[in-house]
């Protein structure tokens, strides 16, 4: 039998991620290396604080605070991008793509910032950056669009990419307890990012929207072209009457492509969703994500979306796929070879704006508990064209009520300008929110 080649591995980076990639080679060795057909070898760890206590114990020869001795090493056949953040890591990935290497990542961030210019410089240099483990932690979604539903084209994929958000939705619902209560549990277990905004304001699943949104349609979308709302203004009334009502509010992202428009809109935002599909039932830290192509019909993964097991999971898998190309088989997707190609995905393909966004929407007004209100708030309504489907009221121990209404079809336009009108009628108090509600028969 002839000798298994050794595939050398340099990590920068050591936290949850770094070591669970550790852990998880070192636990499935023997099956992952006969599977492989070589062997793995973590050669380089690099790490900023070279004392800190780790949770895996690595040879303390194989650890240093240089990225130099993985970017710049020749022997080192893949480069583990496991920092996070879009500065240094930035810097990093682009020097190890110009010198022609192979960079694993799980960095969302900095695949939805900077992905266009990295990926063109690593078909440049013959560079290939793999970033399974930066969609939805362990469900293997990037290959999924790539690879296993490559027949298709995508009307439609929608889903919930980011864990903190839905754990703190389904323990509201589930409970009763309000944003800020579960908010503090979220952050005993150590589930928000340390930069809160990314989970609590949408912004990490619309960094993992735009990744997908590039994957299906060749399109780069900035983040600041599109709706990104989080779940701060989720109320408990919200959940319960969306629940009496037969639908779960969750965290969405949604990339819906109208081949005959030929618009994309890419969207993050809470959206009431019907208790029926099955994206509704994706509870906790769960993620999941609903692919529809042409041909293969509706596809749902569901799975673990972070965490370091779920996440060293992707990454692993990328390692396994660059392994196998180094061995000699061909870069597993095409846009490494052809930039063409992908340009030509997206030939000709918009980007919808709120005036093409159309659907059913659900307002809560707070308001002066008076006689006449409800004809207020309905005239307002009509003037804008917007038709009640459901109303309900609840009173609240300060005289004041919440006015919590569906509609039937209206458009982001007609919702806005009616939450502004409101805004300004005297009985109503605050601003009033709206949640739009998500029927994936009706993208
Ligand atoms: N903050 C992210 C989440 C981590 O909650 O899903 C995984 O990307």
């Amino acid at each position: 039998m002839s000798e298994k080649r050794t595939i050398r591995i340099g990590l920068l980076g050591f936290g949850v991620v770094g070591q669970g990639v550790w852990k998880n080679i070192e636990n499935n060795r023997q099956a992952l290396e006969l599977r492989l057909g070589a062997q793995l070898d973590i050669t380089e760890v690099v790490v900023k604080n070279l004392s800190r206590e780790r949770d895996v114990e690595v040879p303390a020869e194989r650890y240093s605070d240089d990225p130099a001795r993985v970017i710049e090493n020749p022997d080192i056949d893949i480069v583990c991008e496991l920092m996070g953040g879009t500065g240094e890591a930035l810097e990093h990935t682009r020097r190890a793509l110009e010198l022609g290497k192979i960079v694993v990542t799980a960095n969302k961030a900095l695949i939805c910032e900077h992905g266009e210019e990295l990926f063109a410089i690593a078909r440049r240099t013959g560079g290939h950056y793999f970033y399974e483990a930066s969609v939805a932690g362990g469900i293997p979604i990037i290959k999924t669009i790539r690879e296993a539903l490559v027949a298709n084209r995508f009307k439609l994929i929608f889903g919930i990419l980011n864990g903190t958000s839905n754990y703190i939705l389904t323990r509201m619902e589930r409970e009763g307890l309000s944003f800020d209560e579960t908010l503090g549990d979220a952050r005993k277990l150590g589930y928000v990012e340390a930069d809160e905004a990314l989970d609590l304001d949408g912004i990490d699943a619309a960094h993992k929207a735009v990744i997908l949104a590039y994957l299906a349609h060749g399109k780069w979308v900035k983040l600041n072209e599109i709706i990104c709302e989080g779940i701060r203004d989720v109320s408990g009334e919200d959940i319960t009457i969306a629940g009496q009502l037969g639908y779960k509010v969750k965290l969405l992202a949604v990339i819906a492509r109208d081949f005959e428009a030929e618009k994309l809109s890419v969207r993050l935002h809470p959206a009431l969703i019907s208790k029926k599909e099955v994206i509704a039932g994706v509870d906790e830290v769960y993620n999941g994500v609903s692919v529809t192509g042409d041909v293969v019909g509706t596809t749902v993964l569901i799975g673990r979306g972070a965490g370091q097991d779920a996440t060293s999971s992707s990454v692993i898998s990328d390692i396994a796929d660059a392994v196998f190309m180094l061995q000699g088989a061909p870069a597993p997707f095409i846009s490494e070879e052809d930039e063409a190609v992908y340009n030509r995905l997206a030939a000709g393909l918009e980007l919808a704006d709120a005036s093409d966004l159309q659907g059913r929407y659900y307002l809560r007004i707070h308001v002066k508990d008076q006689e006449g209100v409800l004809a207020k708030i309905s005239n307002i309504l009509a003037e804008h064209h917007i038709s009640f489907a459901t109303v309900n009221q609840k009173e609240l121990d300060d005289g004041s009520a919440l006015i919590m209404v569906t509609t039937h079809k209206s458009n982001e336009l007609s919702i806005a300008a009616a939450k502004a009108a409101l805004a300004k009628e005297p009985v109503v108090l605050g601003k009033p929110v709206s949640l739009r509600i998500f029927d994936p028969e009706a993208v």
